[in-house]
Formats: C-alpha cells, structure tokens, sequence
C-alpha cells in the first residue's frame, strides 16, 4: 500500500532529478555518477571507522550505510542505482531493495565496484561525485567533482523538500525521547557513560549510526564545546549537564542540545531558564530574508542581556557586544544549515556561488547567508564559562566590568547551550525540536 511517506519520496525524487537535468544540461555533461563511498582502514591497521555514505549519495538514495554503491543520472531516463550487494560471509551484505525507494530507480545489482567502473572508463561528457581515490579507476577524462556541478547539487540541498523535512522531523522525535531519557539518568546521579547508554537505548541507535558524536558533559565538561569523553565513573556531585546529540532518520540529522540543572541550584538554574527564553525568541526570528550573520549578531545581544541582567557584568548589552566581551562567553556561531549533513552545504556562499565569508570577528560562523522558506537552521546560542577564556578576559581592558565572584561561583557548571532545528517557512518557523518535545510531554 502506497503511504504519504512513499509520495514525499516520490516528490523528493521528482525534483532532485529535474535539478540535476537541468544542471547537466546547462553544463554540458551527458551523466552525472554519484559514489556512495568506501570504507577506508586506519594507516598501518586493517580496521576502518564506521562507515557512512556521502551525502550527496545520501539526499537522493535512503541508503545513508551502503558501500560502493553508485548513482547515474542521464537525461530522460530514469536513475540507475548500481547497487552493491556482495556475496560475503564476513560482513552481512546489505538488504535486497525496498520497493518505496528502489522504485524510482532501475537497479542493477553488482557484488563490487569492479562491476561497475568499466562501463564508464573514459566516458566523456561525464561527471563523477565522490572520493577521487575510489573514483580513479574511471579514467582521466571523467570530471572527477566539477566546482561548478557541486555547487548546483548542495545549492538544491539548502531547500529541503517535503520528504526531508519529514525525515529532519522524525530525528527530531527520536532524539527529543533520548534527550528524556539521558535527563532523567542524569538526576539519578548516572556517569556520562551510563547517560550515553541509556540515551541510545532510548533513541534505538547504536553510536555507528548516529549523525555525530554525542556531547554528553557533566559539570565543567560543559565548558568544553566539543568534549569528546565519556567518563565511567560518575562525579562526586552533578551539578549540570549539558547534552548534544541528535539521532539519524534515512540518513537525515537532527542536532539538538539541552542543559539541565538540580532545583537545588537556583542560581544557575536561573541562567538556563533566561537562556531558554531567548533561544525561542531568537527561534522566531528564522525568516525569509533575514541574513544570518545578522542574527548571530543578535544572539550576542541576547546573552550580553542576560549576563547583565544576572548581574555578571555591569556594562550596557550594547556595548557588551560592541566591545567584544560578550564573546568570552559565547565563542562560537549562533547555529548552522542541517540536513544529510549535520553541518549542511553552502553556508558561506551566495546561490550564486559568491563566496559570503563569516565576519571577521566571527570566524567560526558556518552560515551568513540571507535565509529563505525550506532552509532548515539550528539556532544555538550558549553562555560558558571557559578557564581559558575567562582568564583572558580578567586581564583584558573589560576584566573591571565582570562580577568576579559570582563568574568564580559559576564556573563549576560549565555552561549552557540550548539548541534546537528550525525549519524556515513562508509563515511562522516551524521548530523541529519543541514540536518533538511536546509530543511527549
Ligand atoms: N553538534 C555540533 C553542533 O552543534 O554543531
Ligand atoms: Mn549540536
Ligand atoms: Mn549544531
């Protein structure tokens, strides 16, 4: 039976073929291939990481684990999915197709790439997307990643269609239960380990499968923007967690972060909760035409409202953000494009393909694009407090306008970030993540 999923994807296709049609068209190729990628060991080991698919094979075929497999695209037939399908007792050979998907394509099953790679050696007027060191046995005269052809592909990824928007809501569900679960371990006293555990047994993803590595921070770990470690042993006393994880849906990411607190500490409690509120106004202010760098700006003016309004430094939030010091405690962007990437094509560069780089002060900005209906952004402002910073800022010209004692007092919390996937729209934002929360409150 047909369901309303299997028309979005039948959509979904529609479009991305008629996008590629058109860019072959104007560019001159006859074919496109898209490579699915290959695992590929560690130096001097015969072990790889785990594997996932490149996403422009991932935003057209639902396969976001499927090795070696290869896309072909020619003007008014339908795709040809070569589709890898050895015959191995070492691994588990992938699935047979899935009449939803495998419909929309002429599949040919192949036991490897060997299968597959004579037939277009040294074709011309052919593009090829992937691993130039996988893709090497095409020939010199296959356009191996064209600039030009890329930038058409991931300026059409910026627009989700229907049917990734569905697939962005979905991980969204399955994240926000293990963003429950994880908090709830967590006011038992759980180590980041036994957090991490129960978060994936409640989203039902094993780690491999995940869109990245989850940030699971108690206490000043939460300072560490990107901390990688899980620690085994829980803390002598939890004070704060923060968690960033999300949770992968047909190859589609969600990235979501949550902090939390004891009621027990009311001061810190009370920053997340400031925090909250101005992470869901800036939330709302995700529309057509809004150019992203200006929001990041606009995120730096929320936290240097609340520092000041809490009292941790006593300069106007205007000149907070002027003079740079509200950038002590927020060091990075204020969110980024999601999609089959967690950290989604062409954030700095005009549709166009001018380059658009972030501000000057503001290098680590992925985004500072004017945002249009069915772009899909994370809004994630946080507050932190990071030694290394704090130490720089003591000394700096500001370190006079900080309220040393309460910052002191603070530290041991970490940080905060609260950050949610919000769907740009013609009307009103839709965020992803409250409306995945409240379904299950
Ligand atoms: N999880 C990484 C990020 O928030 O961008
Ligand atoms: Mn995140
Ligand atoms: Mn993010």
């Amino acid at each position: 039976m047909l369901t309303s999923d299997d028309l979005l994807y039948a959509r979904h296709i529609e479009d991305r073929r008629d996008q590629i049609e058109a860019a072959l068209n104007e560019l001159g190729y006859d074919a496109l291939l898209i490579h699915s990628g290959r695992p590929k060991n560690r130096l001097f080991d015969d072990q790889a990481p785990p594997f996932r698919a490149h996403a422009p094979f991932v935003a057209i075929a639902p396969l976001p684990f499927a090795e070696d497999c290869l896309l072909e695209f020619q003007a008014g037939r339908r795709p040809r999915l070569w589709y890898c399908q050895p015959e191995d007792f070492w691994h588990l050979p992938p699935a047979d197709p899935e009449t939803w998907w495998a419909e929309h394509f002429r599949i040919e099953p192949v036991g490897s790439a060997r299968d597959w790679e004579p037939r277009f050696r040294n074709r011309r007027a052919l593009a090829a997307i992937g691993d130039p060191a996988a893709l090497d046995g095409l020939g010199d005269d296959v356009a191996i990643n064209p600039p030009e052809l890329l930038h058409r592909l991931a300026e059409a990824r910026t627009r989700k269609t229907a049917w990734e928007r569905e697939c962005l809501a979905a991980a969204n569900r399955r994240a926000a239960a293990g963003h429950l679960a994880a908090a709830d371990a967590f006011r038992r006293g759980a180590s980041e380990l036994e957090i991490q555990l129960d978060y994936l047994r409640a989203v039902g993803q094993d780690q491999d499968e995940q869109p990245y590595h989850g940030i699971v921070a108690l206490n000043e770990h939460a300072a560490v923007l990107h901390y990688q470690k899980r620690s085994a042993a829980p803390p002598a006393e939890a004070l704060s967690f923060l968690l960033d994880a999300g949770a992968d849906h047909h190859g589609y990411a969600s990235d979501i972060t949550r902090t939390w607190t004891l009621p027990e500490h009311a001061e810190f409690g009370a920053l997340v909760n400031a925090l909250d509120g101005q992470q869901q106004r800036l939330c709302e202010s995700m529309r057509p035409g809004a150019n992203f760098a200006d929001l990041h700006r606009q995120a730096h003016f929320a936290i240097a409202e609340v520092l000041h309004e809490s009292g941790l430094i006593d300069m106007p939030p205007e000149d907070a953000v002027e003079s740079g010091l509200s950038r002590y405690f927020l060091p990075h962007g204020l969110g980024h494009f999601l999609g089959a990437q967690v950290h989604d094509v062409n954030g700095l560069v005009a549709a166009d393909g001018q380059a658009l780089p972030p501000p000057e002060k503001d290098p680590f900005l992925r985004l500072s694009r004017d945002l249009e209906p069915g772009n899909v952004v994370t809004v994630e402002p946080g507050l932190y407090f990071i030694p290394m910073l704090l130490d720089r800022l003591r000394t700096s010209e500001h370190g006079r306008r900080v309220r040393w004692e309460r910052v002191e007092s603070l530290r041991r919390y970490g940080g905060i970030r609260i950050e949610d996937n919000v769907l740009v729209s013609e009307g009103d934002p839709v965020n992803l993540t409250r409306q995945a929360f409240a379904a299950l409150e």
